[in-house]
């Protein structure tokens, strides 16, 4: 099967040209000006913007989290996914304490493969780190392809691991070629406030935000770059948020250490006021959100090349669920649904609006989680070889976001009745149109598992 998208816009994280793209099979087999090849099927993408598939590397499908399972299943999330012009997402799989990594890949195999309809990688989440655990890190890296090792500094008594064990961690997968994501905020602060709060009988959701200050962030994360400092581990801070940490990686990168950056899109657009509201249990997500002046930060951020991935942190639970915390914000499923909506927010927030341009949201969007993450340039750019893996985008049409209308399997919006600039309008996932005309034209088990290559390697 053979694709000529003709006379689209193309934007990678470097070029703004209008040419077209000639697919065969899976891959981009030539780009250039009136392309003159025969092909089974054309795109007119005259007066669209023709970009990379988008990469999220922070997501959460089908996740046993605080007593329940995250909403979205590897189908319905990475369709999901697809429908928003994101191709490829990067899961977190969670090793239960006392258990090896091996039967914690083997569970989400057993989710993911044959299920998911758009491309997916794991993160492996390390939440017991010992002598067994340090034997199996080279065979992550070098046989599944999986060079990304998650660590909590929170979620006491779950998944939080001490400072012993995060230096032990990062000897080993310095050694082997890996690198460590954190969820970098200080777990024993934020389970004092916590209990604090609940015993003095400060219940709502305001209290889920109030018991996690910037300060417990700002910490956390300048400890995390201290110890990658002396290790001299790669580390990648996920989903930051506020002024403080990105103080503390401003600091750590004057040491020229190798310190990668997140945010997601909903800390460079919605405020903690969401959770002084009625429903604010649909904002319960740690870290919570923050302040206009964070939203300035991370923006300045992004544009200062600091801040190098918007990702979402999607951990979508139904209205039902978030309940099971009516009466006690700590009994809130942690996590807010965004897989669908990141690459048209983020474009009518930041390029419409003129905060970001087309390159930089490409940059942030796909391309940087490629590199980091050892998958460029298959993935994270249009370019002969890659992967056919490429949203047409109109970056005029206005549309409205809503739970009526998305598909992601969650009953509320977190955006709801937003008015947008842009929409993706056609995507193609390995050379196949994925979604066009709002229809998925790729059925369950399309997605591939994608093994990604050593940190070294590629950056
Ligand atoms: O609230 C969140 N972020 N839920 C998912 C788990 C995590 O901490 O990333
Ligand atoms: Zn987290
Ligand atoms: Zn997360």
């Amino acid at each position: 099967m053979s694709i000529l998208i003709k006379n689209g816009n193309i934007i990678t994280a470097t070029d703004n040209y209008v040419a077209d793209i000639f697919i065969e099979g899976e891959t981009i087999s030539a780009i250039g000006k009136n392309l003159s090849v025969k092909a089974d099927k054309e795109i007119d993408a005259t007066g669209k913007l023709v970009m990379p598939g988008g990469i999220d590397p922070h997501v959460h499908l089908d996740m046993p989290f605080m007593g329940t399972f995250s909403s979205d299943s590897y189908e319905t999330g990475t369709r999901a996914a697809l429908y928003g012009g994101t191709t490829t997402v990067i899961d977190f799989i969670l090793q239960t304490q006392g258990k090896s990594l091996q039967s914690a890949l083997d569970d989400w195999n057993g989710r993911a493969n044959g299920t998911a309809v758009g491309d997916y990688s794991f993160h492996m989440a390390v939440t017991d780190f010992n002598d067994e655990t340090k034997k199996e890190i080279k065979t992550f890296i070098e046989q599944h392809g999986i060079t990304s090792f998650k660590t909590f500094m929170a979620y006491k008594g779950a998944l939080m691991i001490d400072d012993r064990q995060m230096i032990g961690l990062m000897e080993e997968v310095k050694k082997n070629g890996g690198l460590i994501n954190v969820h970098a905020t200080n777990g024993d602060m934020i389970d004092y406030l916590v209990q604090k709060h609940r015993s003095e009988g400060k219940l709502s959701p305001l209290y889920h935000y109030l018991s996690q200050p910037e300060i417990t962030e700002a910490e956390a994360s300048e400890r995390f770059v201290d110890m990658a400092s002396y290790t001299g581990c790669p580390g990648y801070i996920v989903h930051l948020t506020c002024e403080g940490a990105l103080n503390a990686v401003r600091n750590a990168t004057k040491r020229n250490q190798k310190m990668f950056v997140e945010t997601c899109i909903q800390y460079l657009i919605i405020d903690a006021s969401l959770y002084e509201q009625e429903d604010g249990a649909k904002w319960v997500m740690s870290p919570p959100l923050r302040e206009k002046k964070d939203q300035a930060t991370l923006w300045a951020g992004i544009n200062q090349g600091i801040v190098n991935v918007v990702a979402t942190d999607h951990c979508p639970f139904m209205w039902e669920q978030k309940l099971m915390g009516k009466d006690d914000f700590s009994k809130i499923p942690n996590g807010h649904p965004a897989i669908e909506n990141r690459m048209e927010l983020l474009f009518s927030e930041g390029v419409a609006k003129g905060k970001i341009t087309l390159n930089k949201y490409v940059e942030v969007a796909s391309t940087n989680a490629a590199k980091i993450f050892g998958m460029f340039p298959r993935k994270g750019t249009i370019a002969i070889g890659s992967d056919a893996d490429i949203v047409i985008f109109d970056p005029k049409e206005k549309h409205t976001l809503s739970a009526k209308t998305h598909h992601m399997n969650v009953d509320y919006s977190g955006y709801e009745g937003w008015e947008l600039t842009g929409k993706v309008k056609t995507v193609l996932l390995r050379g196949q149109v994925a979604i066009d005309n709002n229809d998925c034209k790729v059925p369950k088990g399309y997605g591939q598992f994608i093994k990604r290559n050593k940190v070294s390697q590629i950056i």
